[in-house]
């Protein structure tokens, strides 16, 4: 049973030798690499992004290890750097997590004990097939005897499968940690740009990448609500292959670095634009209406596709609520090889590759 505790599904664990952030989403793999700067501050050594073939992941999971393991290897030989220990993520619906009541000052073995028991509870699996982990989160709020803890497992073979894409490209797994948990600790180099550092606020994230619209709200920097919606950037290259007959790989090239006809703005891109902003103003009733908040002070936009145009001045027309790029490096210290123009660009898709990166130095 204790082998449960495995050190390879550690999204907890605290303090870590440096580490990449590997991201491998539906579209591409992306790593970041940070250094400190200081002070508590960081600074963006490098990153690298490289695109995986359609079928390669696919609703979180990898299908095609080959194609993965290659695009790794093709990320990491960009980055250009020596560090091969990497921090990497599972989809947060490959994990069940849930916050639990304990006695206040359980010894190490009694809790693990109980975290079992527990697990035994709400798990749909027996507990051979997942590894635990968990994490006190502090005194619980009403009763000053007791602790919440929250507990998260995942099913072995999803961990597994990151691991062997990883390993295969010659890297060493030393953290694995949640897609959400890595958006938020990202989050943290945004707030501070937010009035009253985000205090008191509630903040919707919004992450449009090429297959999903990943949504976590924040209410006084602490997340309240997350939701996948399928919507994405994938949507839009589908619409460029068919309407000028490009296969999706050139579909892809032509909408991220131009060249496309002239009737493509108005007649594609356009349309595309106002379903995103329709999708966010959905997703933000859909919020409003189901939980107990009645408002969002400030969405921000991040994935791929905030790096449309404009894209941040359509949502706040359509939701009346103010609307930022959310890019992580925005005030980070910038190796001088980065060129900023590009990093504004590439900043919002590299969310959870910099909340990765950012875990050696928790
Ligand atoms: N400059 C750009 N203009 C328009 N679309 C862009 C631009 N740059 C990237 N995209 C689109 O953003 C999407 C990729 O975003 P991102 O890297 O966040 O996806 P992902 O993380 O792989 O996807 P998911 O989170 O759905 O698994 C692609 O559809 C891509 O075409
Ligand atoms: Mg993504």
């Amino acid at each position: 049973m204790k082998g449960n505790f495995n050190l390879k599904f550690d999204f907890f664990q605290e303090r870590t030798p440096p580490v990449i952030g590997v991201d491998i989403s539906s579209a591409y793999v992306k790593i970041v690499e940070l250094a400190s700067a200081g002070k508590g501050e960081y600074r963006l050594e490098g990153y690298a992004i490289a695109p995986l073939s359609k079928d390669a992941v696919v609703d979180g999971n990898i299908a095609e290890l080959d194609n993965v393991v290659d695009a790794i290897k093709r990320a990491w030989k960009l980055l250009g750097s020596r560090e091969k220990r990497a921090a990497l993520a599972l989809p947060a619906a490959a994990v069940i997590s849930k916050k639990v009541l304990m006695t206040a000052g359980l010894r190490e073995e009694d809790m693990e004990l109980q975290v079992e028991s527990e697990a035994n509870q709400y798990i749909p699996f027996s507990l051979d097939e997942v590894n635990i982990d968990f994490q006190v989160l502090g005194p619980a709020p009403n009763n000053p005897e007791e602790v919440e803890v929250l507990i998260a497992a995942s099913r072995k073979e999803k961990i597994e499968d990151r691991v062997a894409a990883a390993e295969g490209a010659g890297l060493k797994v030393s953290i694995m940690d949640v897609e959400t948990y890595a958006a938020e600790s990202a989050y943290t180099l945004v707030s501070r740009q937010l009035p009253n550092n985000g205090n008191d606020q509630t903040v919707m994230i919004v992450d449009i990448g090429a297959s999903m619209m990943h949504i976590d709200v924040l209410h006084d920097n602490e997340s309240v609500y997350t939701r996948d919606q399928a919507f994405g950037g994938g949507q839009l290259t589908q619409e460029i292959q068919r309407r000028y007959g490009l296969s999706p790989e050139e579909a892809e090239i032509a909408k991220r670095k131009g060249g496309l006809p002239e009737s493509y703005t108005v007649e594609v891109l356009q349309p595309f634009m106002q379903s995103l902003a329709m999708e966010v103003a959905r997703a933000l009733q859909f919020f409003t209406s189901s939980t107990q908040y009645n408002r969002v002070d400030h969405i921000l936009l991040a994935g791929g596709c905030a790096a449309i145009p404009a894209i941040n001045q359509l949502v706040q027309e359509r939701t009346q609520v103010n609307t930022l790029i959310m890019n992580p490096f925005k005030e980070m210290a910038l190796n001088p090889r980065i060129k900023p123009q590009q990093i504004a660009a590439d900043g919002p898709a590299l969310l959870i590759a910099c909340g990765l990166a950012m875990r050696s130095f928790a």
